[in-house]
């Protein structure tokens, strides 16, 4: 039960009691009250250190998917260690400049771009536009156009290879909607290279979340390159190739590749085939942040049913939806080793919603009032919160060596309904 937590050395135990860094994680709770975030600080600069190691003496950007976790903090730390950004949205784009993020190193993907949007990408100056479509192309050269500039583009192309992962966040198969099919990549490219306000700058693909084998990239990074040769015979030079994001954590027994493993096999590629010179680009999320952070929640009520024993919890599936919506295992591990005997729980929360869990069937030894941590939540945890059921969103901190910065607030009640207004 006492495993290691997952990935990262950042949550581990002292006299059984489970600490972040030098933090024992009831102080946390102690003084910041639960739900809470708790992320690592070192256990974030360290994984991109490990893309930086495995990248040194290329020219190559780490845009980190900052869709995973948009903290201000966090999205400041890794522009502190050199990562650019990759955003899907305005809301994405104003994070990323309010945190001190390189607008050169922003790389802006998405099916759905908005004319607002595009604007203020352009004015901003961001690196590129990842396109993922004909009509979108149209779009960003009128933009372009209109405000007398010259705007970057990639394409991202869909390389149709399956990446083994949950169905929810596969995104290179022929079905999903994300990417320019295989097959029309070049034509688009062709169009591209005659509009007057698009200038090519890369291509780019991404195929899915939560990966945890080498061999899909391996496949779509030869069918990318199979394009940039395709391309380059045309007379269309890319300056950077984007392999896009994607790399699993361990939540439970997977064994997902070290970043390092992932980057030598595409670079072994890229050096094949002679693209050597080009710029690499990743747009890691998850590898980045999952196993940098924690859940801290504290059981509310225990509840001994006929067919199961229900541990409830005051983070509900608002907080942390992962498990609701991909049945996702994460790790529920006691903050303080338990004094009761051991039996199975269902952890579950108080939203009125029979999908409202977070883990299920784990043999926990708990009573009311004890407080347990979610491993893995460091990514796509507070980033998917909501407001369901009317509740605040947890507050967030991050661990330093042995400091406490309080870093996102809880939210209050009255924050939520602070835009809404009654009829006259
Ligand atoms: N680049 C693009 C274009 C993406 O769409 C994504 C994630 C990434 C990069 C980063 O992927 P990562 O390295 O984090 O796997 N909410 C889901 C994951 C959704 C991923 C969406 N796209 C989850 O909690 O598992």
């Amino acid at each position: 039960m006492s495993r290691p937590a997952v990935g990262t050395a950042a949550f581990h135990r002292r006299d059984g009691a489970l600490f972040c860094e030098d933090i024992p994680l009831a102080a946390v709770a102690e003084r910041f009250g639960t739900p809470t975030y708790v992320y690592s600080r070192r256990a974030i600069v360290d994984a991109f250190g490990a893309y930086a190691a495995a990248l040194a003496g290329r020219r190559a950007l780490v845009c980190y998917a900052m869709k995973a976790n948009s903290n201000l903090a966090v999205l400041d730390l890794l522009a502190r260690v050199g990562a650019g950004f990759d955003i899907v949205s305005g809301g994405e784009l104003a994070r990323a400049l309010a945190a001190g993020g390189d607008p050169r190193k922003i790389v802006f993907s998405g099916v759905g771009k908005t004319e607002d949007e595009i604007r203020a990408a352009l004015r901003a100056g961001i690196r590129c536009f990842n396109l993922e479509s004909a009509p979108e192309l149209d779009r960003i050269q009128q933009v372009a156009a209109a405000l007398g500039m010259q705007a970057p583009v990639s394409v991202r192309t869909n390389p149709d290879v399956d990446p083994k992962t949950h169905p929810y966040i596969t995104t290179g198969l022929r079905q999903n909607k994300f990417g320019v099919a295989y097959a029309q990549t070049l034509a688009l490219y062709r169009q591209a290279a005659r509009l007057p306000n698009i200038r090519i700058v890369g291509i780019d693909c991404h195929i899915g979340s939560q990966i945890t084998e080498v061999a899909p990239y391996v496949d779509a990074a030869a069918k990318l390159l199979d394009l940039v040769d395709a391309l380059s015979r045309e007379g269309i030079a890319l300056e950077h190739i984007d392999f896009g994001g994607g790399l699993g954590i361990a939540y439970r027994d997977e064994t997902p590749p070290a970043p390092g493993a992932l980057i030598a096999a595409i670079l072994a590629q890229v050096d094949a085939r002679g693209h050597g010179d080009k710029e690499i680009v990743f747009e890691p999320g998850r590898s980045l942040v999952g196993a940098a952070g924690a859940l801290l929640t504290r059981v509310n009520i225990v509840k001994a049913g006929t067919e199961k024993n229900f541990a409830i919890v005051d983070a509900a599936m608002n907080d942390l939806l992962r498990p609701a919506l991909y049945d996702a295992w994460m790790q529920v591990q006691p903050v303080q080793a338990g004094t009761g005997a051991t039996q199975r729980y269902d952890i579950v929360g108080p939203v009125c919603e029979s999908g409202d869990w977070l883990a299920r069937d784990r043999d926990l030894a708990l009573a009311a009032g004890d407080l347990l941590a979610v491993l893995g939540a460091g990514a796509y945890g507070m980033s998917m919160a909501s407001n369901y059921n009317t509740r605040g969103r947890p507050a967030e901190v991050m661990i330093d060596g042995d400091r406490i910065y309080e870093v996102r607030r809880r939210e209050s009640v009255e924050a939520l309904f602070a835009g809404e207004s009654t009829l006259p």
